[in-house]
């Protein structure tokens, strides 16, 4: 999968992009992260990405000349295969369903907007695909679009191990589930045990265990994801 990530800020990603299951996943020729400076397309001697708005207001707004013609230049080099989505408080909330659907996509290209937003002529030229992590305010998109790519590159076939990828994740099911609860070595740590039912061997029961530890942690923690109304759910306590 090709990743071209266009932002402000490149320097960003750099820690991210040389770390673990991505650097491992990039080694391998997985996954190609390029990424992008969007001042690169800027224009006039002061190379200005930004301006005040129109209509007055705080904060600054993307200028639609450098965004559109970086996007039009990466897509140009990666091809018909990059689909173009814009980190933005304003788009469709990413959950795992959002994420397997792009990890089926041969590239990706991110666009990172900054300060108060994107130019609107920008967004309707361009048509990307407008994705938020969380209803809450981010400085920009670069730290949303670490957080889209980590969870995508996962799903990647051949980045993860076997053994890591046959593992069922919450949140993949249908209904989506939490995960149960793991316990490793010591047996005992400062007087608490591990469940007596994980050490009998016995691999039908421990299924058990788990399936509705899976629904009874659900239930308490997550019950939206059962289909329960959290506005219900907040007027109960
Ligand atoms: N940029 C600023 N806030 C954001 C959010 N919550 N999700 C995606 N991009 C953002």
């Amino acid at each position: 999968m090709r990743i071209d990530v266009l932002t402000l800020f490149p320097e960003m990603f750099s820690g991210y992009v040389g770390q673990s299951l991505l650097k491992r996943a990039i080694d391998a020729g997985i996954v190609d992260v390029r990424l992008h400076n969007i001042r690169d397309w800027a224009q006039g001697k002061h190379r200005q990405v930004d301006d005040r708005p129109f209509g007055g207001g705080p904060g600054m707004v993307l200028r639609p000349e450098p965004v559109v013609e970086s996007v039009e230049a990466v897509r140009a080099q990666a091809g018909e295969a990059g689909h173009l989505v814009l980190l933005t408080p304003q788009g469709r909330k990413l959950d795992q369903r959002i994420v397997e659907e792009l990890a089926e996509k041969p590239g990706l290209i991110l666009l990172c907007g900054r300060y108060e937003g994107v130019d609107q002529r920008a967004i309707d030229i361009l048509q990307p695909d407008e994705i938020s992590i969380g209803d809450y305010i981010l400085g920009g998109g670069e730290v949303a679009a670490m957080v889209l790519v980590d969870a995508v590159v996962r799903l990647v076939p051949g980045v993860l191990g076997d053994e890591e990828s046959n593992r069922q994740d919450s949140f993949s099911g249908d209904p989506p589930l939490l995960e149960f609860a793991q316990y490793t070595r010591p047996r005992e740590y400062r007087g608490r045990t591990v469940p007596e039912v994980l050490m009998s061997g016995n691999h039908p029961e421990i299924a058990r265990w788990r399936e509705e530890q899976k629904m009874q942690r659900t239930r308490e923690r997550r019950s939206d994801l059962l289909g329960d109304d959290p506005a219900e759910r907040r007027s109960d306590v």
